[in-house]
């Protein structure tokens, strides 16, 4: 449990309703403890009362009240809604980050006073708890914020530390990477099809293969080189593809598909700090 802190979500969107739902279904805060403040939605604040409980609040009252806050808006927004929530902000509150590619630097900046920041890089797979999420601490965050952080994001997945100038790669890694997952599948229902099975079939197959595969290596603990060296025998079917994916490169292929997206999120990052202090100083 969280005490009896009480946490604001600003914003109301997938992410927000994600990170409610873990909260809530672990028991981690009790509903009545969570505000959502969405003055541009408040139909789909409603609906998340109806769904899980929280309380939709006005802006002011919501952070006012709260200990602990998320920002789950679009890092596009970040600019105009730091601006309109800068006020109600407290130095004692705790506020945490989903932005993808916003620096605690550049919330700092647009905040008016020193704040306790916390970037976190959850995935996709927040929706059903099983996010492998990141985060960094930002210059006025200590190890009590990372406890709360880490307490709040095990509801939703894994969580790991890294530094700030790491959030790149996890973006290029896990943040993009469930497509990574689902392309290679994609290539597995093709493969089938090619041999000559229908779409419907190669597609349960390659489902529950992902599945399957999934699931040994979560319960076994073991590193995927020792399974996937367990099922390839010499001079066998395994053996014989990895040898022709080998010759195309494969490992190769991903990594440069992982470190073009860490370049593009570089390069995202800087556009979206850009274009907040262009707003800044309007
Ligand atoms: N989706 C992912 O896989 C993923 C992964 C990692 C990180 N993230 C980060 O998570 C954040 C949220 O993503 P999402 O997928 O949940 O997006 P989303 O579904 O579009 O949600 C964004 C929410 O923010 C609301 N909003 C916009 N301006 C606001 C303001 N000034 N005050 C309060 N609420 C405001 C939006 O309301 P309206 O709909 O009315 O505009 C919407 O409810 C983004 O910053 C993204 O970078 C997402």
């Amino acid at each position: 449990m969280l005490d009896d802190k009480k946490l604001c979500i600003i914003g109301s969107g997938y992410m927000a309703e994600a990170i409610i739902k873990g909260l809530v279904s672990k028991n981690l805060l009790p509903a009545e403890n969570i505000f959502v403040v969405n003055p541009l939605d408040e139909e789909k604040v409603l609906k998340l009362k109806d769904l899980y409980g929280i309380i939709p609040r006005e802006k002011e009252a919501g952070i006012i009240d709260a200990d602990i806050i998320i920002i789950a808006f679009k890092p596009q927004d970040v600019a105009e809604a730091m601006a309109m929530y800068n006020p109600f902000f407290r130095k004692d509150h705790l506020l945490i980050s989903i932005l993808a590619g916003i620096s605690t630097d550049l919330l700092q900046k647009l905040a008016d006073s020193p704040l306790a920041i916390v970037r976190t890089m959850p995935n996709l797979a927040l929706g059903i708890g099983e996010s492998a999420t990141a985060y960094c601490l930002g210059k006025y965050a200590n190890e009590k914020h990372a406890q709360t952080v880490e307490k709040i994001f095990s509801t939703t997945g894994s969580i790991i530390r890294v530094q700030e100038k790491d959030m790149d790669i996890v973006t290029g890694l896990s943040g993009s990477g469930p497509a990574y997952i689902y392309y290679l599948l994609e290539a597995l229902i093709e493969g089938g099809c090619k041999e000559g099975l229908s779409e419907e079939k190669a597609m349960e197959l390659a489902k529950q293969t992902l599945i399957g595969a999934a699931k040994l290596l979560q319960e076994s603990g073991a590193h995927p080189k020792e399974l996937r060296r367990k099922i390839t025998s010499a001079k066998g079917t395994t053996e014989a593809a990895i040898n022709k994916m080998d010759s195309y490169q494969f490992t190769k292929i991903v990594q440069e598909g992982v470190s073009a997206a860490t370049r593009r999120s570089k390069q995202l990052g800087k556009i979206f700090e850009e274009n907040a202090i262009h707003v800044v100083n309007m």
